[in-house]
C-alpha cells in the first residue's frame, strides 16, 4: 500500500484499462513487420485515444506522446474521457517498442497506467537513469549512486547467491558500454534488449524471466510506467532525469520540476495506488502478442491493481 492509500481507484476501472490497451495493441498489430514505426505508433495512438474518450472518466494525460505543440494527440495535459467521478492521471505509451513492431520483433506492448489525479510524476520527455529489482529484498539494497558492480554484489548477498548468479537486463546501446563492462567484470550475466525498457524493468519482478536487476538509461516517461507496474507487484526502483541540453532542462521546468538532480524512488514517481495494464503486440517474455485465428482476433493482457495487489492475465477473443 502507498503513502496516499486513501485514494484508491474504483475497481471498475480495471476492466476499462484492459479494453484500452487491447484496442491499441490490435491497431498496432496490423502494422507489425511493415517497416513503418511512425504509422504503427499513430495507429495505436488513434485507437487508444478513441477508447479513452469513450469512457466515463475525467482523465488528464501526464505521460503521453509529447508536448502539445509536437503531439496532436494524447499530448501532456490533454483531457480525455466523457467526464464523471473518476478523476485520474493517465500515463500511457500506446506502442512501447515502435521499432520492435516495425521489424516484427518480440516484446512490443501497448501500455497504460492510471492513478488518482495529481499523484504521478509529470516526467518530461528526456532520458532517465534507472535501476530496478523485484520484490523480496531489504529496502535500499540497490542504489543508483552505487556502481553496477556494487549493486550486483549487494543484490547477490541479499539473495544468498554469487554475483555470477545474478542476471542484469540492460538496453543494448553504446552509451551503456561502461555499465555492461562493469557488470561482466563482477561476473554477472548481462541480458541485452534492443528496445522496451518498461518490460525490461518488469522482468525483474517475474522470476520466470530469470532477470534480477535492471540498469541503464531510457525514456523518463517509460520510467513512470515501469514504476506503476512495480508498484502493483512489489520491487524497488530509482530514477534520475538526464538532461543533454537547455531544451531538455526547459522541458522539465514546463512540467514543474525544479530540482534537476533529484533521485526519485518508486513511491515518489507514483505516489498513490495505481492500475497498470499492458497488452502484448508481439509475443514476448511477459505476454503473447496479438494473433488472428479462424476469424477471431486474440489478445493477452496483464492488468494489475496496486491497491489490492491483484494481478490478472486477461485473454480476449472477438470476431475480426
Ligand atoms: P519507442 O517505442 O518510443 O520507440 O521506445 C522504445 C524504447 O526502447 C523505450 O523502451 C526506451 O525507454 C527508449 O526507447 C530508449 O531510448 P533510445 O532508443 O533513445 O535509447
Amino acid at each position: 500500500m502507498s503513502d496516499m492509500s486513501s485514494e484508491v481507484l474504483d475497481r471498475s476501472l480495471v476492466l476499462d484499462a484492459v479494453r484500452v490497451t487491447e484496442i491499441a495493441a490490435i491497431a498496432a498489430w496490423k502494422l507489425v513487420g511493415r517497416g513503418d514505426e511512425k504509422e504503427a505508433d499513430q495507429a495505436a495512438v488513434d485507437a487508444m485515444r478513441t477508447a479513452l474518450n469513450d469512457l466515463d472518466i475525467d482523465g488528464e494525460i501526464v505521460i503521453g506522446e509529447g508536448e502539445r505543440d509536437e503531439a496532436p494527440m494524447l499530448y501532456i495535459g490533454e483531457k480525455v474521457g466523457k467526464g464523471g467521478k473518476h478523476k485520474i492521471d493517465i500515463a500511457l505509451d500506446p506502442l512501447e517498442g515502435t521499432t520492435l513492431t516495425a521489424k516484427a520483433m518480440a516484446n512490443a506492448l501497448a501500455v497504460m497506467a492510471w492513478a488518482p489525479k495529481g499523484t504521478m510524476l509529470n516526467a518530461p520527455d528526456t532520458y532517465m537513469d534507472k535501476i530496478a529489482c523485484g520484490p523480496g529484498y531489504p529496502a535500499g539494497v540497490i542504489d543508483l549512486d552505487k556502481s553496477p558492480a556494487d549493486n550486483v554484489r549487494a543484490l547477490a548477498a541479499a539473495k544468498g547467491v554469487e554475483p555470477s548468479d545474478i542476471t542484469v537486463c540492460v538496453l543494448d546501446r553504446p552509451r551503456h558500454a561502461e555499465i555492461i563492462a562493469g557488470l561482466r567484470e563482477v561476473g554477472a550475466r548481462v541480458y541485452l534488449i534492443t528496445d522496451g525498457d518498461v518490460a525490461g524493468v518488469m522482468n525483474t519482478a517475474d522470476p520466470e524471466t530469470g532477470v534480477d536487476l535492471y540498469v541503464g538509461s531510457g525514456g523518463a516517461p517509460e520510467g513512470v510506467l515501469a514504476c506503476a507496474a512495480l508498484k502493483c507487484v512489489g520491487g524497488q526502483f530509482q530514477g534520475r532525469l538526464v538532461f543533454r541540453n537547455a531544451d531538455e532542462r526547459a522541458r522539465a521546468a514546463r512540467v514543474g520540476i525544479t530540482d534537476l538532480d533529484r533521485k526519485y524512488d518508486l513511491h515518489e514517481m507514483v505516489r498513490a495506488d495505481a492500475i497498470f495494464a499492458a497488452t502484448g503486440v508481439t509475443k514476448g517474455a511477459l505476454l503473447d502478442g496479438v494473433t488472428v485465428k479462424d476469424g477471431f482476433v486474440h489478445t493477452h493482457t496483464l492488468v494489475m491493481n496496486s491497491a489490492t495487489r491483484t494481478v490478472r492475465e486477461v485473454r480476449m477473443k472477438r470476431p475480426v
